[in-house]
């Protein structure tokens, strides 16, 4: 697919069916976010794949019990979406090694468009940030997870600011 058709077509799935994605799929994904940018090209990025239903179960649970504001829908996802990929990093510079893990996961989300896998990209796994560092004994940040697998549910587009209303021409 052209890389304008991608970045038009991509959305953010809730809702995934029971189809597995396979694991030579979820690796041609990885191996796209691996050719991220990043800051003094260190790399800072860690993946755990999880493709477990008890372990999804286990942490969609964790999250729902996380806050009084529980993030149903999310946790929905964690639980039923093919493969949840938790993106780890170890920081150096905090805010630059953030942005290098953001294009990795940019560049995640637009090459499982582009293979026609449905994702998720979940900031709401921070809320338990220390729990799975104990969980996968990691001492690496955790930046965010994201959902993997197939839809029948694909959503349409939403709404984004106009160019006027976010830039400006000095
Ligand atoms: C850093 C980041 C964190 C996000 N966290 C969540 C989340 O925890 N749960 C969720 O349902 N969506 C989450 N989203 C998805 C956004 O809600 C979504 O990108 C936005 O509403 C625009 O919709 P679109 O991605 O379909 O264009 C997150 C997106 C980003 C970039």
């Amino acid at each position: 697919m052209e890389l304008s058709k991608v970045m038009e077509e991509r959305r953010s799935v809730r809702h995934y069916n029971e189809k597995i994605l396979d694991k030579k799929t979820i690796e041609d994904i990885l191996n796209y976010a691996i050719l991220a940018p990043s800051a003094h090209n260190r790399q800072p990025w860690h993946f755990v794949v999880i493709q477990n239903k008890n372990e999804q179960a286990k942490i969609a649970q964790m999250l729902l019990e996380s806050s009084s504001d529980p993030v149903t829908v999310t946790c929905d996802v964690v639980r039923d979406s093919s493969a949840l990929i938790l993106v780890f990093a170890d920081i150096v510079d905090t805010i630059m090694d953030v942005e290098s893990v953001g294009a990795a996961v940019e560049n995640m989300v637009l090459r499982a468009r582009d293979l026609d896998v449905a994702s998720l990209w979940i900031g709401y796994i921070l809320r338990i940030e220390k729990e799975l560092q104990k969980e996968f004994s990691t001492n690496k940040r955790l930046i965010c997870a994201v959902a993997l697998g197939y839809t029948d549910h694909f959503p349409s587009k939403r709404p984004r600011k106009t160019l006027e209303e976010v830039s400006e021409w000095v």
